[in-house]
């Protein structure tokens, strides 16, 4: 089946999805029986262009990645002239918006509003914007059941690594009472290098922003607001929870020193920025903070900027997923997985 996709926002995650469905276009099809048009990109710093029987995404590609805008596409507009992303939503004739804009975890905007009227005009929404998953999950996911459509957020935790598509389909059947894990790169990557390679927090946070783990305001990653973003989420889609990120109660790595550091090492332990979600009763209840762990938990084996998460459920008892939480083709991926989860859906 073919779909038609229209990104708003076309930045690392865009590009990483449209490197995949170049790379992949002939592997998708024979495998998955799915193909991919992308119809419409709007973004608010390389522009917009409006295609509805598709695009060259290797022209795309080759544009943006040569550092120009989207008025060197035949038919595209620089930022300057671009089409607003609400009018493009409700001109393109796309079956699935995208929506790959930046984080706001405050306000959820103007994310949510992309989101809200692609699923008025009838179109499924997939993104990795932490934003509206954060602050608006239950209800945008009951505004696209009613219209019939799907909303879905894999890559706004743990990038690709399947924490969503895994409580969905393979724990299926499970009750989901805790989860705990390691959902912030950069302080994982901090923590890693001052234990591993005797390395000064300030230079670690600035090797981490080098690398482009952090976010752009990294005070985000190290004082936990990125991961009780990330938690929040987990609580309101796997626990039933209803909480915002005020709720979460918060405490970044800041307080962590070198000397700790080491010495929990000496005595086989390992400090982690622990977030946790929990159901006691009807109540759902989160946290993040730094937690020292012995050696023998599978969280404390997590090293760099990998994430993980540890589900606590009533059948199987504790299952761990590990994996990549950022990257642009790990993102890209997220938001692969999710049109192919729509592609399973429709296909039946
Ligand atoms: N800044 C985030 C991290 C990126 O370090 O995990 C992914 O959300």
């Amino acid at each position: 089946m073919e779909y038609k996709i229209g990104l708003i926002g076309c930045g690392t995650v865009g590009q990483g999805l449209l490197e995949i469905l170049v790379k992949k276009a002939e592997e998708l099809r024979e495998r998955n029986g799915f193909e991919a048009r992308i119809v419409a990109v709007s973004d608010k710093l390389k522009g917009s262009v409006l295609a509805p029987d598709g695009l060259d995404i290797s022209k795309v590609l080759e544009i943006l990645g040569a550092g120009k805008t989207l008025d060197a596409y035949p038919g595209g507009s620089g930022p300057s002239a671009a089409v607003d992303p609400l009018d493009m939503i409700e001109k393109s004739n796309a079956d699935i918006i995208a929506e790959l804009t930046y984080t706001d975890i405050k306000t959820g905007e103007p994310a949510t509003g992309y989101i809200k009227k692609a699923l008025r005009t009838g179109k499924h929404v997939v993104t990795s914007n932490k934003g509206p998953a954060a602050l608006h999950y239950q209800e945008l996911k009951k505004m696209a059941q009613a219209n019939r459509l799907q909303f879905r957020i894999e890559g706004t935790v743990m990038s690709g690594t399947p924490v969503f598509h895994l409580a969905e389909t393979g724990l299926a059947g499970n009750e989901i009472r805790e989860v705990q894990g390691i959902l912030n790169g950069t302080t994982n990557f901090i923590l890693t290098k001052m234990e591993v390679d005797g390395m000064d927090y300030a230079d670690a946070l600035k090797l981490a922003q080098k690398l482009g783990y952090a976010e752009a305001d990294p005070t985000a990653d190290v004082e936990g607001f990125d991961a009780a973003g990330k938690i929040v989420i987990l609580s309101n889609v796997l626990l039933g929870g209803s909480i915002a990120p005020a709720d979460v109660r918060r405490e970044g790595i800041g307080s962590i020193t070198k000397a700790m550091v080491l010495d929990a090492k000496a005595q086989g332990h390992r400090y982690k920025l622990i977030a946790r979600a929990k159901k006691d009763g009807g109540k759902v209840t989160a946290s993040v903070a730094p937690q020292r762990l012995p050696l023998s938990d599978p969280l404390a084996g997590v090293m760099g900027a990998q994430n993980a998460l540890t589900f606590d459920t009533d059948l199987l008892g504790k299952v761990t997923i590990q994996g990549p939480g950022a990257g642009k083709i790990e993102t890209g991926f997220s938001i692969l997985s999710d049109l192919l989860a729509i592609h399973r859906t429709l296909a039946k």
